[in-house]
């Protein structure tokens, strides 16, 4: 079983190519994303400043944020082009019958931290 699971309800909500935010008790804003069969999830408020990435665009595994352009890898957090240079939390995320599950303990990502590039 695992700890600080949340239901986020039909994973349906989500089709393949877009992402929602969730609010989650004590935690603040989820972004869920849905890309081909895989489902990620991280924060939704970019670490550059305040802005909601569910706001902005999903290109494959990258998310852009609507206020700057800062840019994400929604697999790890990591920022990818300044002004976005602080990674974002990620988390587990999943579907079981039809139910779209969140586990709202932050993953351990090691890798997030190197510069990040300015990007065109
Ligand atoms: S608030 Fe997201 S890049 Fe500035």
């Amino acid at each position: 079983m695992v700890s600080n699971l949340v239901e986020l309800g039909e994973a349906s909500q989500i089709p393949k190519g877009e992402m929602k935010a969730f609010s989650i008790d004590g935690l603040g804003e989820i972004a869920v994303y849905h890309v081909d069969d895989e489902w990620f999830a991280t924060d939704d408020v970019c670490s550059h400043a305040i802005a909601s990435l569910t706001e902005g665009w999903l290109e494959g595994f990258t998310v852009i944020c609507p206020a700057h352009s800062g840019e994400f890898d929604i697999r790890s957090g990591k920022a990818l082009c300044f002004p976005a240079t602080e990674p974002i939390n990620t988390y587990q995320v999943w579907v079981e019958g039809g139910k779209l599950l969140v586990n709202t303990t932050p993953n351990k990502n090691d890798d997030t931290h190197a510069s990040s590039p300015q990007c065109q």
